[in-house]
Parts: structure tokens; sequence; C-alpha cells
């Protein structure tokens, strides 16, 4: 049933307006007049408003680290009944106990379909993560297939931010903040506790009904950052301008909404008698956002050797160790290969960073096969890991002429601490066996 829905949220997608800028104080409203001036909280709101703000940072934090936003809206957040506690599905969140954790090397197909109608929160699946949502540390890896839309709900997380990662069928996000569109091959961020519903947008191949997938990073930590480029100057990686944030829209929806609310690594439900996404005029810094990976300036070696994959950082959350990420976003963006008397693929490693890569598309350059769009691999912490067989053969034997990777687009979710698994991915029939066979048969080759 590609609804009409469907379709008038894919022409809603496609004529949304943003503002650019990353760590922006934003300003935007959906009524001329409704943004209040020269104060956040006057006697009386302009357009009979309420002004609510909401804090990603406690409120002493730096000025630099510093996140909230003032929403204008027609009824006040604190509007609700009690929350009830509600089913979870597949989701899941730190501290995740119930395995031991594994140092063998994982790799995973693609979610199964959802047997009935899945919208985004209910196909949510977490695979494993680590820290602890109390505590604000750590981070959580979820997968995500839905076939339906959100309808009359909306979902908040207490617990951290989003990182979206769309592999199949584009979003629509209608935040409080207003609305953004990110299909496969962007990345969108929900910060902490900004209330968002999402909609599908592409129909599967069969043209029938809508359908998405993609992964999701839940950072339990501080929120996501561009990462200091040092000697690379002022420019590069993720260029800040290239971040979108929505301008303001709101919804007037009198009737039953459900919002859900992930508090402390449990889903609580409560119905509105509106719709939240109410907010007809914002300012502030916590917001969230939308970036195109092909937008990333990728930097990399012009004489030797392969840097290390730091280098294609999109976005950290520092830790207080400096330097020590409690998690980074890291994309292999296409770029071109010019190392000479260099073995051009990423090396063999073992490494305390704990790497979960994904696929977005194609193929990626240090593994032949296998590893598929929608599928994932978990290289832990101190995993001997690298080039498979045949990568290995293949590059160590290639005439190293300049070399465009244009053919795919992976990531990385590289954490601090080791990553442990839920029972629902060690048990997962899509868990690959015989993963280790890729690295079987590597002749040796010293000779004296
Ligand atoms: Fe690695």
């Amino acid at each position: 049933m590609a609804g009409t829905g469907n379709e008038q949220a894919r022409k809603t997608a496609e004529g949304l307006a943003y503002q650019t800028g990353f760590g922006n104080e934003h300003s935007s409203e959906a009524v001329p007049g409704a943004l209040p001036v020269g104060r956040n909280s006057p006697q009386r709101a302009p357009l009979g408003l309420y002004a609510e703000q909401l804090s990603g940072s406690a409120f002493t934090e730096p000025r630099g680290h510093n996140l909230r936003s003032w929403l204008y809206r027609i009824r006040p957040s604190a509007a609700h009944p009690p929350f009830v506690r509600a089913e979870r599905h597949a989701l899941r969140s730190a501290p995740f106990t119930d395995c031991t954790p594994d140092p063998n090397r994982l790799r995973w197909n693609p979610l199964p379909e959802p047997t009935g109608p899945t919208d985004f929160l209910d196909g949510l699946w977490t695979l494993g993560g680590n820290g602890d949502a109390t505590q604000r540390t750590g981070m959580a890896v979820h997968l995500y297939y839905a076939n339906t839309s959100m309808e009359r709900r909306v979902f908040g997380n207490a617990d951290g931010e989003l990182l979206i990662v769309p592999e199949r069928g584009g979003l629509l996000l209608r935040t409080e903040l207003g609305l953004l569109h990110a299909a496969p091959g962007e990345v969108a961020l929900i910060p902490r506790g900004v209330r968002f519903r999402v909609e599908l947008l592409d129909a599967a191949s069969d043209g029938q009904s809508p359908t998405a997938r993609g992964y999701v990073c839940e950072n339990y930590g501080r929120p996501f950052q561009l990462p200091d480029l040092g000697p690379i100057g002022a420019n590069g990686l993720a260029n800040a301008r290239d971040f979108r944030a929505p301008v303001a829209a709101y919804e007037d929806v009198e009737g039953p909404v459900e919002v859900v609310n992930k508090f402390c690594g449990h889903l609580w439900t409560a119905t509105y008698d509106h719709s939240p996404l109410d907010v007809v005029a914002w300012h502030g810094n916590h917001v969230p956002y939308v970036y195109d990976l092909r937008r990333f300036n990728v930097i990399g070696s012009i004489s030797y050797d392969h840097p290390d994959p730091s280098i294609f950082t999109v976005l950290t959350s520092p830790s207080d160790t400096p330097g020590l990420a409690g998690v980074d976003f890291v994309a292999f963006a296409p770029r071109w290969l010019v190392g000479e008397d260099t073995f051009r693929p990423p090396y063999f490693h073992r490494n305390v960073m704990t790497e979960y890569m994904g696929l977005i598309e194609g193929a990626y350059d240090a593994k032949a096969e296998g590893f598929v769009p929608g599928g994932g691999s978990l290289h832990n912490m101190m995993s001997a890991h690298g080039p498979d067989r045949e990568t290995f053969d293949r590059a160590s034997a290639a005439e190293l002429r300049p070399q465009k990777i244009d053919d795919g687009l992976a990531f990385m979710f590289e954490t601090r601490w080791p990553l442990t698994l839920t029972e629902q991915a060690r048990d997962a029939g899509h868990l690959q066996r015989g993963y280790d066979d890729v690295w079987q048969g590597l002749q040796r080759h010293f000779r004296l």
C-alpha cells in the first residue's frame, strides 16, 4: 500500500528548508512574531505561546559545551498524564550484562524483515553496547527495520542522543524543532530529549509498501562534536557549514498522541491530548541536524602509508581524557588512493578501541566478500583483524596507480570500551558462522 501519506511525506521532505552550520545559536519562527525579542521568558510570550527551555547540558557547563534551546509552543510539555511502562520489543540499553564480553571477531547479515507492521521505534533492535545509560557514559549499537510510519506517536530519548544512519529508504523526521529529511548516505542526529516522529518515504523494490532500515548509534556520553583539526588547519573533514538544522514547523493537532519516553533503558508511555510537536518558534543550539556523508572532505596520504582511520572521523564524543573518545563516528567516503610502495587497504591491527562497522552501499576495500549493506562487523578491544586473505593477496600484487575508491560507503562506530552483545545479537540467525575463515590461508612468506 504505497499510501498517499507516503507520497505526501516524500513531497514534504523534498521541499524542506534548512539553517546551516554546526553548534550555532540558531533561531526560527514558523509564524512571524512568534519568537520573543530581547528576552527568553517574557511575562506573556508572543501569540499566546508557552516558553520552555530544553537543556542538553547542565546549566553550568562551560560555554563551549553548553547546550540548550528555548521552545515557544502551543502547550507546555509538562501538560501530560503519568507515564507507564511500555513494551520495548528488541530495544535494549546499557549496562549490557546478559552476555559475557566476547573477544571473537563477529559479523552479521542484515536484520530479517519484520513479519508485521513495524514502525521505526518498534523496529529498533539492539546489538550491544557499553557504559551505563544512568551514568551518561558509553554507547549502544542499534539497527532498525521498519515498514510503516509512526502514526499518532512520538519518541524521545532521555538516555542519550541518537545518530541515525539510514541504509535503505529515506526518512522524514518530524522533530519538535522542525523537519529533517535523511536519505541513505546521510546521517541525522536527534539530541537527547528532543521528541520526534519517523515517517517512511520510499517504497520497497516490490513497490507495494514503504521500507526503511539502517543503524543507530545511541550516545549516552558527551554530545557529538566536530573533531579538532590540529595541523590539518581551519578546514577539512566534515565542514561545519554542511550540517543542516531544521526551521521551525509545528502541527496543531488536538486528540490523543502517544509519547514514548526512553528513560534509563526502559520505555514509558503517556497519551497526550495534543501533538507535542507544537513548537511554533525556537532558538538555541540543542538542535537536531542532518549531514550528507558525500560532503565529507576526505584527507589522506599523498606520499606513502595508510593514515590511521581516525583521519576519517566525522563526529566525536569526547571523554574526560583528552583525545580518548567515548565514541567516534567515522565514515569511509569515496576517495583517491595514491600511496607509493604502500599496502593501500587498511592494515592488519589490534586496537584498544572497539570497532563496529556497517555498510551503507557498495563494498568496503578491506573485505572482498561477506560484508554486505545492512550488515555489520564487530572487532572488539584488542581483537586481531585487517584485510581478508583475498584482499591481502590482491593488494600486495596490485600495480600502484592512482585509484579511485568510489563504489562503497562504509562507516564505523569506534568506542573506548569493549562492546558487550545482547542475547539476541549473540544468538541471531543472521550472525555469520565462520567469519574467522576470511583470515585462514594467509600464507607464510618469510624467507631467510
Ligand atoms: Fe580496525
